[in-house]
């Protein structure tokens, strides 16, 4: 440990992970506590949640577990509220949960495309409404929004409500940042690009319409990483490393902000 994020309490949303192997939240979770965090680890998957718990115990860090659900307004509050009650404050705030359903305009359902821009939208906006107070009180806090390369470029697979949602998230985090920093509050987002995690397969999978044993990852991970000026895909450490710059005190003249972790890809997409 380094103790860059000593002393700090954070609530990380989504900090499973939808399969095995590491996931944005999940890395961000181990990160922030492998800095000196202490991590409220959400997810509506009490499993994945108490995985990355353990691995962070195990490394000697702090952590809870709290099974809720990003959506549901009194889960949010309670999510928290435990926060604030177990380490005594909310001083980060990492908005990572995101789901993606492959689809263009014509194909997308209703069904779909609501669930998407729920899930998606209130992803940052109710974790916000409910640390935002506590954040006030305290005079400080950062939020760490997780948006996406797609919410601005088109990267040729088609999945609108994904796309839109992300984007979105780049508008609620600006309102954020120009309206709070009178309270010491900073609001940033990160935009991952082709990023490895089960997330992305399960993105793959979508897109493909073929069953998993029919793709060739191997293949298709070779292919991406072409199309990425540096040359290679992204993975789960990238974007947590970006979110521990936003969390630490090092980024405190930085809000309103987006770190594209793409390796380069939007100059090009
Ligand atoms: N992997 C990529 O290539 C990529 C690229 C751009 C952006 N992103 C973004 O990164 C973020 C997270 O990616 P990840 O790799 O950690 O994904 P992941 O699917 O592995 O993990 C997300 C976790 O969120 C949880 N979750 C889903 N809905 C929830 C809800 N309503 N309430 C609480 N938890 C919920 C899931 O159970 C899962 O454990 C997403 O916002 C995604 O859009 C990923």
């Amino acid at each position: 440990m380094t103790g860059r994020l000593n002393g700090k309490s954070i609530l990380v949303t989504g900090a499973g992970s939808m399969g095995p192997g590491w996931g944005n939240g999940k890395a961000a979770a181990v990160l922030f506590a492998r800095e000196g965090a202490k991590v409220l680890a959400v997810d509506l998957n009490e499993a994945a949640a108490a995985e990355t718990v353990k691995i962070i115990r195990e490394d000697g860090g702090q952590a809870e577990v709290f099974a809720g659900n990003v959506t549901d307004e009194a889960s949010v509050k309670q999510m928290v509220a435990a926060c604030v009650d177990a380490f005594g404050s909310i001083d980060v705030l990492h908005n990572n949960v995101g789901i993606l359903k492959a689809g263009s305009p014509v194909d997308t359902t209703v069904e779909d495309w609501d669930l998407v821009m729920n899930v998606n939208t209130k992803a940052f906006f109710l974790p916000c409404k409910h640390a935002l107070p506590h954040m006030i009180k305290q005079g400080k806090g950062s939020i760490i929004n997780i948006s996406s390369i797609s919410g601005f470029r088109n990267l040729g697979a088609p999945y609108i409500a994904y796309n839109v949602s992300k984007g979105s998230a780049v508008s609620f985090t600006r309102n954020l940042a120009a309206t709070y920093a009178a309270n010491g509050i900073r609001a940033n987002s990160i935009l991952p690009g082709i990023i490895d995690t089960p997330m992305a397969r399960d993105a793959t999978i979508q897109n493909s319409g073929k069953p998993e044993s029919e793709i060739n990852f191997e293949e298709l991970a070779k292919t991406r990483a072409a199309r990425v000026p540096l040359r290679r895909t992204g993975t789960a450490w990238d974007i947590a490393n970006a979110a521990l710059f936003l969390a630490s005190d090092e980024s405190s003249y930085i809000t309103g902000s987006e770190i594209y972790v793409d390796g380069g890809l939007n100059c090009v997409a």
